[in-house]
């Protein structure tokens, strides 16, 4: 049994929701697992205890949230010496199916610049469109932004696009991926 850590930045909560799910999947799998907010690292925080790590961020204004890319800069030895993957999570990733290449990789290719890790897993996953949950200028900007990609534009509800069988099965390949090792 593998204790793996779990560390998330998100806005509206969605990167927050994979984490946990993901968290969760990893500890069905017989693995313990840490799922912590980058925003707020509990005190006595040990990143030596972790056998494997997962990054997750969501994009904002073409950017991965500043405490995700300090966090992964500051702890990138650790990073490459266990196994380690970045999870995305973008509404580009709504409409492109290979994470590799357009925009994702773009934002994966500053990310890398920016921290000076290379994670050897990357996956991204479609995020939320949460109305609801926006300020009277997100929610006109974001959208703008909708109409313009063919996104959603009905502002009295949030829109999903997470494909939780995807994040499942990644979490699934993760945890096997240590009992193999
Ligand atoms: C202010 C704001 C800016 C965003 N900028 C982008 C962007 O540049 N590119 C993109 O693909 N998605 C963008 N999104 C969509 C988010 O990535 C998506 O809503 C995601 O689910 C957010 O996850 P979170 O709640 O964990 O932050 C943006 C969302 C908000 C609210």
């Amino acid at each position: 049994m593998a204790k793996i850590l779990i560390i998330f930045g998100s806005g509206e909560g969605q990167t927050a929701k994979v984490a946990e799910t993901i968290g969760k999947r990893i500890r069905a799998r017989g693995h313990d697992a840490d799922v912590f907010n980058g925003k707020s690292i509990p005190r006595g925080f040990d990143i030596e205890q972790y056998a494997a790590i997962i990054v997750a961020a969501s994009v904002r204004k073409q950017k991965y949230q500043r405490y995700i890319v300090n966090f992964a800069k500051k702890y990138r030895a650790r990073l490459d010496s266990v196994p380690s993957a970045f999870v995305s999570v973008s509404m580009a990733a709504a409409r492109s199916s290979d994470p590799k290449s357009g925009i994702l990789k773009v934002w994966l290719d500053q990310f890398i610049t920016k921290t000076g890790w290379n994670p050897a897993h990357f996956a991204s996953f479609a995020g939320a469109l949460m109305y609801r949950k926006y300020n009277f200028f997100i929610r006109l900007m974001m959208k703008k932004i909708s109409q313009k990609s063919g996104l959603p534009t009905d502002t009295s509800r949030n829109h999903e696009f997470t494909d939780w069988d995807a994040v499942g099965h990644f979490a699934d390949e993760f945890a096997d991926t240590l009992a193999n090792s």
